[in-house]
């Protein structure tokens, strides 16, 4: 995906300075290929699962043009979203709606495009998604999206499947929501859901959701309720360090166990297993500050281009966009009136000067999307390779 040649860093074959120039800093880059080996990787790992890319990952609309072609559906959390994934060429029977929040726009709308599945995110949703239904004499699919409330070691803002959490049902629920919806003739219970977290990267978080899942279909079944499909949402993690990392391979052989003569069809929801290593962040060195025994680099793009460091405390590889010799140790800062605006403490770059480019790896995922328009610094531009 990114490699040097001759100390220039290209991604794929292009070289990043020649993009810089045309096209100005701060810019995100992506690799429409690398996205493909990704998709090509889950799609061999699940062949008979539907891949409902998470659009919160990054929906630019190339990239989910892609993902359509390539067979794949989408999970949306939002009219924005659905949109989006609609105008891309994402056939509504492989949409399913997500979010603790849907508005009656978004209920509405999704009943009419005809999305493949609700998931239902509390009891006190199902009475306003059935109003909307009987007003449009249409019947929702829905599945319930159950918290299981687990004890995960991944970030606390991560943590979603975890007690006290505001997403899904909590499992005291679960039965309860079941009734209430086959009671409705506007809805059909077609399945069940659980996302846990992101940016898991051992097994043995990953592997619950499959236990767990399993064993909720068996308890639904035994009190007469039908379950069709199980999303077990994204989740997989990458390395940020460059260093080994887990593959939907590793995946489908924690979860086979469990999975194994459900009979049930799955939809699985990655996000930024498919694009985070295949976007890039060039920023501009602005001014290289020497203070309190520390050297500060000052780039032209912080927390409102890439959020990750401030909100999560992520810690993304950056290197130099021209290779040269000597050795520094610097901060890598923003240019926003945070003093969380820092993208990095202690990196070992070259001695940058001001006008040298730098590029912060892996922000393909959860980068442009949560990107914002504090300080009123406009939102980056982005650059497909293909
Ligand atoms: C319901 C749901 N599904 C899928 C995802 C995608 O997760 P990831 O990008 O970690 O694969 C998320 C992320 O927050 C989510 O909330």
């Amino acid at each position: 995906m990114w490699h040097y040649k001759e100390d220039i860093l290209h991604i794929e074959s292009t070289p990043v300075p020649k993009i810089a120039a045309e096209v100005g800093t701060p810019i995100y880059v992506y690799s429409l290929q690398e996205i493909e080996r990704r998709v090509h990787a889950y799609q061999q790992a699940f062949p008979n699962a539907l891949l409902a890319y998470a659009c919160k990952a990054n929906a630019h609309p190339r990239i989910l043009a892609h993902l359509a072609s390539l067979g794949c559906g989408a999970d949306v959390v939002s009219l924005g979203e659905l949109t989006r994934a609609l105008d891309a060429g994402i056939p509504p029977e492989h949409i399913v709606v997500n979010g603790n929040a849907k508005t009656d726009e978004e209920i509405a709308r999704a009943l009419e495009v005809g999305v493949l599945a609700f998931n239902l995110d509390a009891v006190e949703e199902i009475p306003r998604v059935e109003a909307i239904a009987r007003e449009l004499g249409a019947i929702a699919p829905v599945a319930l999206r159950i918290n299981p409330g687990l004890d995960l070691h991944t970030h606390p803002h991560l943590r979603v499947g975890a007690v006290g959490s505001h997403f899904g049902i909590p499992p005291h629920d679960v039965l309860r929501a079941a009734e209430m919806v086959t009671a409705s003739p506007h809805l059909r219970l077609r399945g069940i859901h659980l996302h846990i977290g992101s940016q898991l990267t051992q097994l043995e978080e990953l592997q619950p959701t499959a236990r767990l899942a399993a064993r909720w279909v068996r308890t639904l079944r035994e009190h007469g309720y039908k379950v069709q499909h199980i999303n077990l949402g994204g989740g997989l993690g990458i390395s940020y360090e460059g260093g080994p990392e887990l593959t939907p391979t590793d995946l489908v052989a924690a979860w086979h166990p469990h999975l194994e003569g459900l009979n049930v069809h799955l939809i699985v929801e990655p996000g930024r297993w498919i694009v985070a290593h295949a976007g890039i962040l060039v920023v501009r060195v602005v001014q290289v500050k020497r203070a309190w025994g520390r050297t500060f680099v000052a780039v032209n793009a912080g927390m409102n281009a890439l959020l990750r460091p401030a909100l999560y405390g992520a810690r993304h590889r950056i290197v130099p966009v021209v290779r040269k010799p000597g050795e520094i140790y610097a901060d890598v800062v923003g240019p926003n009136c945070e003093s969380a605006d820092v993208l990095g403490r202690d990196y070992l770059l070259p001695p940058v000067e001001p006008g040298d480019l730098l590029a912060i790896l892996d922000v393909g995922a959860y980068g442009r999307s949560m990107a914002n328009t504090y300080n009123l610094r406009p939102i980056p531009r982005e650059i497909i390779i293909s």
